[in-house]
């Protein structure tokens, strides 16, 4: 993948330390970025550290690793205080981090795993970097998926307390950082905001190895074949980082750089307006 230039932002990259993720910061790291990569695992962190400053040459504090375990609120919130402490304008917030899970497991707020990791924690993220964000005339991308059209989001069950369906409620979660973009883009594209969001397509990352029934054998010799790479997964997150939008195009979903497909759900700007307010009372104001 061939790097834009991105010297002079600053960058926030979650779920960093594989897959897209990961493929990006090099993207970003290549191209001047000062870059913050968010991960769970320090270790990992740390590596990815030394990796990407010594293979583009840069300097110490240029890249900086910061932890954070999306199931725990908490981490959220010190991961917020621990960025806006760090830089005073954030040009691009790349929200990545995401799970599928097979079972319905719940974090130590009381929500389900899925939804909170791949929605609520974003979405507490974004709205705890406002400050530096606006300051920036930043922008704020979220890597959601075409899973977003096997199911309407049912507000009543955020929670799928009721009926636990892997695909669904990952589909679920997805379509919700469709309406977040939206409804951030809504609220703060008066400001200077731009929220985006986007389909990498099918990536051969670690993400298939997660999914019940396809062993990492067969996840990985199938992948290989006929899924594409986090490069390119990558490209349109990378590309949309750095990409002068024309303003009607903010909030929108792309893929291959592109607008579109969505759903027909995907365009209820009311569910969009319901989700935030709920959102807002499950991870607070
Ligand atoms: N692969 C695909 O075909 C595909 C298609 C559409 C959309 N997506 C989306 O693309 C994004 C990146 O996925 P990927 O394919 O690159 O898979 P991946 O390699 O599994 O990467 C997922 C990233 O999210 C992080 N993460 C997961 N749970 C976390 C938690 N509780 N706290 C903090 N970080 C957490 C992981 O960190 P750890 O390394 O610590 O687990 C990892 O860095 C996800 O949002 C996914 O939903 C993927």
């Amino acid at each position: 993948m061939a790097s834009p230039a991105f010297q002079n932002k600053t960058i926030l990259l979650t779920g960093a330390t594989t897959g897209i993720g990961r493929a990006a910061a090099h993207a970003f790291a290549q191209g001047g970025a000062r870059l913050l990569v968010h991960g769970r695992n320090a270790e990992l962190g740390r590596d990815l550290v030394k990796e990407l400053t010594t293979t583009y040459g840069r300097h110490q504090g240029d890249i900086t690793f910061h932890q954070a375990d999306l199931t725990r609120l908490d981490d959220v919130r010190a991961l917020g205080r621990e960025v806006t402490a760090a830089v005073e304008r954030l040009d691009v917030l790349a929200n990545n981090a995401g799970l599928f899970s097979s079972t319905r497991e719940m974090t130590t707020d009381g929500l389900e795993q899925t939804f909170q990791v791949n929605h609520l924690a974003p979405f507490l993220l974004t709205r705890l970097l406002m400050k530096p964000l606006l300051a920036a005339r930043g922008r704020v991308i979220t890597t959601s998926s075409r899973a977003h059209m096997i199911s309407p989001l049912y507000m009543a069950d955020l929670q799928s307390k009721k009926h636990f369906s892997p695909w669904p409620v990952y589909g679920r979660t997805k379509l919700a950082n469709i309406y977040f973009t939206y409804e951030l883009a809504r609220r703060h594209g008066a400001e200077g905001l731009k929220a985006y969001c986007f389909h990498p397509g099918v990536v051969n990352s670690r993400f298939f190895s997660n999914l019940r029934g396809i062993s990492k054998w067969g996840a990985n010799a199938l992948g290989k074949l006929i899924f594409r790479s986090s490069e390119k997964g990558a490209d349109t997150l990378v590309w949309l980082a750095g990409a002068a939008l024309p303003p009607e195009q903010n909030g929108w979903y792309f893929f291959d750089r592109k607008p579109g497909p969505l759903a027909r759900h995907a365009l209820d700007r009311d569910a969009a307006l319901r989700l935030w307010e709920a959102s807002e009372q499950l991870a607070g104001r």
